[in-house]
């Protein structure tokens, strides 16, 4: 193993010296690793054996970690020392959307700065009357739900707001999923996480060979999506046409612009596929963060008091927050979703292989190692955060008065870190603030089931398998 970066003195254990379950022959853990039970398996092994240990998905060991430190460590050394997990890209190239989330090498970093560009806080500013107004139209969708005293599934709802606001702001145009009822293009989005998980945790490639019922259903909804990101750009070329010299006005024009350059490396290819990455990244993450966050609120009434009189009074008279920098006065709001997320990580599992044989934590890790970072143990040490275990939105305020006791950022890696960090953050924080705010001005929100029922299941993100609620509007 000779590398740089790797320091044999440092070596002490190999891979295959790592404790782990025991499996079967040629099996391993296989069919110990469901994959949508995958986060709580590798969670109570962690428990177990210890941080790292080592899985074998049939002859292929798969490390996993849990220490925030060296998961730290990892993230930046992106991306020339360390890549996410390969089967994320293959998997992606085969569904026609290897952008920005599963790109790697060269390729990474142009398509980095055109979609942080679309998604900065100064373009999100700019985008604020949009956004309240997807806000506002969400708010008549669930008064209507309300006042025919219909329970909602939060998260379903949730996902049409996501994705109408992704939508506005990336591709320039609204697609009114909060206004339909059937046949909205979230139905076959929600089919590609799962899938997602599925064949990067699987034993060999069987479905380029064989064709689940699961895998058909799946190529039925790629083509529908195809075809909706296809007649989408040919909209935007329109529009670009006509408006002729005029700068872009959102990233799927900038990108359309950056393909018509001459000796581009942008192609038609790559623009669908980074409509397709912001279309899933965008919508399931912050649908199912507020909806876990939702699961909270509905707990405890006296939150949802405070939660009123903070949006209360940063609303005004407004049925929405009114204005961007009004926004700032709703650190509760955004406060109950950091902390849900902190509990409910809906990244609970980050993939990444070393480029080249390193050393981490004494372990000699040769290159194309499979490595799994479990996000919630470091965020649920009392070292890193004060009584973990209880969900206590202040424990965000700022500013934070250290006799409070430990509150350690480096440990809430929820959204990432380092070069490849979220860079749908602050869009995020926003949506956050905006619907948390719109729903406790104007109801009462209650959990239509036990809380006991709900039930975390691993779909590559980790979502709620319901949050069916009531609301209440707040007379
Ligand atoms: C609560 C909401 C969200 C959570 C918890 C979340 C979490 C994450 C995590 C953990 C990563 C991997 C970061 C890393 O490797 O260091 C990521 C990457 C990414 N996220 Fe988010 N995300 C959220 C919202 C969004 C939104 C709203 C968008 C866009 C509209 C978005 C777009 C992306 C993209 C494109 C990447 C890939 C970045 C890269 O590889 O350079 N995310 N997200």
């Amino acid at each position: 193993m000779a590398d740089l970066h790797l320091n044999t003195n440092e070596v002490s254990r190999t891979v295959a010296d790592l404790p782990g379950p025991p499996g079967l022959p040629l099996l391993g853990n296989l069919f110990q690793m469901a994959p949508a039970k995958l986060h709580v398996t590798l969670e109570r092994w962690a428990g177990q054996y210890g941080s790292p240990f080592r899985v074998q998905l049939g002859t292929i060991p798969i490390t996993v970690w849990t220490e925030a430190e060296l998961f730290q460590t990892v993230m930046r050394e992106r991306p020339n020392l360390y890549r996410r997990f390969s089967p994320i890209e293959s998997a992606m190239t085969e569904l026609g959307g290897n952008g920005l989330f599963s790109a790697e090498g060269p390729a990474w970093e142009p398509q980095r700065r055109l979609i942080m560009r679309a998604l900065s806080f100064s373009n999100i500013k700019s985008f604020y009357p949009a956004l309240s107004s997807i806000t506002q139209r969400f708010l008549v969708r669930l008064q209507s739900a309300a006042k025919d005293n219909r329970t909602v599934e939060m998260a379903d709802e949730l996902k049409r707001y996501t994705v109408d606001v992704t939508s506005t702001l990336a591709f320039g145009e609204d697609p009114h999923t909060l206004e339909q009822e059937r046949g909205v293009i979230q139905e076959q989005l929600a089919l590609i996480l799962p899938a997602l998980m599925r064949r990067v945790t699987a034993l060999f490639p069987y479905w380029r060979y064989v064709s689940l019922p699961e895998d058909r259903r799946l190529a039925r909804a790629m083509v529908e999506v195809h075809g909706y990101i296809k007649k989408m750009i040919e909209r935007a070329q329109d529009r670009m046409r006509q408006s002729r010299d005029s700068p872009p006005h959102n990233l799927l024009e900038a990108m359309l612009a950056a393909r018509n350059e001459p000796d581009s490396t942008v192609t038609d290819e790559l623009v669908s596929a980074n409509v397709l990455t912001l279309l899933v990244a965008g919508e399931d993450t912050t649908a199912n963060a507020i909806a876990w966050a939702l699961m909270y609120i509905a707990a405890d009434l006296p939150l949802q008091h405070r939660l009123f009189e903070q949006s209360s009074a940063a609303l005004g008279g407004s049925p929405v927050c009114p204005d961007y920098d009004a926004l700032k006065h709703l650190d509760l709001c955004e406060a109950v979703c950091s902390e849900a997320l902190r509990l409910r990580p809906v990244a609970a599992i980050q993939t990444f292989e070393p480029l080249s044989d390193v050393c981490l934590d004494g372990v000699a890790i040769p290159a194309g190692t499979r490595m799994f970072f479990l996000t919630r143990p470091s965020m649920l040490d009392p070292q890193n955060f004060v009584h973990p275990e209880v969900f206590n939105p202040d424990r965000w305020k700022h500013p934070r008065d250290p006799s409070d006791g430990a509150h350690e950022q480096k440990a809430y890696l929820t959204f990432g870190a380092g070069p490849r960090v979220c860079p749908g953050r602050y869009l995020a924080g926003v949506e956050m603030r905006l619907v948390i705010s719109m729903l406790m001005k104007h109801f009462r929100v209650e959990l239509a089931i036990d809380p006991e029922e709900i039930e975390e299941i691993s779909a590559f993100t980790m979502v709620p398998n319901r949050m069916p609620v009531k609301l209440h509007p707040v007379t």
